[in-house]
């Protein structure tokens, strides 16, 4: 039986939670709309169920080897960077071949997200949120570009390369210099314009956490 889902027998990585269709052999007339309804259910819940996957009843705790499946997690103190290095001036050609034709050649042109410029604009009426003006951190430009980038063959990138197009991008928006070396030990080190724009959040049960970078 086919409900025509692509997901289908196969589990959804959605945060830290597994969410699972029905194993096949479960009768359910109504597949598709089941499925997409799931599946809408599992990208509401995402944000939430890791913390809290026994309220819902939905899905299970990602286990730790599914877990390191993904690749490294790498949050803003940078802990787990991989070896590897690499110089705005090696990330040039990677960026022009394998991200260009969607985020510009100068990172401003599109026609996907902008990625530079917009420094000092969050204020203003035309706020513009690229790396350059938003992001707290640099090394979770890392994680985001190695587990989500290029957008059609995500996670096809090695660690060089991944230093090497984020070292480019941090160029275009004047961060670093076309020769800084970037990498595990360097890019914690980077300091990002908008490090300072985010406070912590004020619910009493959310505990506080270290401003990025520190
Ligand atoms: C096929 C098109 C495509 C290619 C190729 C591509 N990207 Fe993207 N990129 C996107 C899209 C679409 C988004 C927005 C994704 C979203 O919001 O979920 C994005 C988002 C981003 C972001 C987050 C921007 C922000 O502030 O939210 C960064 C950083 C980024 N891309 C870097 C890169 C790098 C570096 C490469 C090359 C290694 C690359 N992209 C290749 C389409 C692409």
């Amino acid at each position: 039986m086919s409900s025509g889902f692509p997901g289908e027998a196969s589990a959804w990585k959605t945060g830290l939670v597994i969410f699972q269709q029905p194993a096949s052999g479960v009768r359910h007339t109504t597949g598709v709309p089941v499925a997409i309804g799931v599946f809408m259910l599992a990208m509401v819940c995402a944000g939430v169920a890791a913390a809290q996957p026994t309220r819902t009843g939905l899905g299970r705790p990602a286990t730790p080897v599914e877990i390191e499946s993904w690749g490294p997690i790498i949050g803003p103190d940078g802990a787990g960077l991989p070896p590897g290095r690499a110089t705005a001036a090696d990330g040039r050609p990677v960026y022009q071949r394998r991200c260009a034709r969607c985020h510009g050649l100068t990172g401003r042109e599109g026609p996907d997200t902008r990625l530079a410029g917009g420094q000092g604009s969050l204020e203003g009426d035309q706020p513009q949120k690229t790396v350059g003006s938003y992001w707290p951190a640099a090394t979770t430009l890392w994680d985001y570009v190695n587990r989500a980038m290029p957008f059609d063959r995500p996670g096809g990138l090695t660690a060089d390369e991944v230093y090497a197009t984020v070292a480019y991008v941090l160029y275009l928006n004047d961060i670093v210099a076309i020769d800084d070396p970037i990498g595990a030990a360097t890019l914690p080190a980077v300091e990002m314009p908008n490090r300072d724009g985010f406070v912590t959040d004020p619910r009493p049960d959310i505990a506080p956490t270290a401003p990025p970078g520190l």
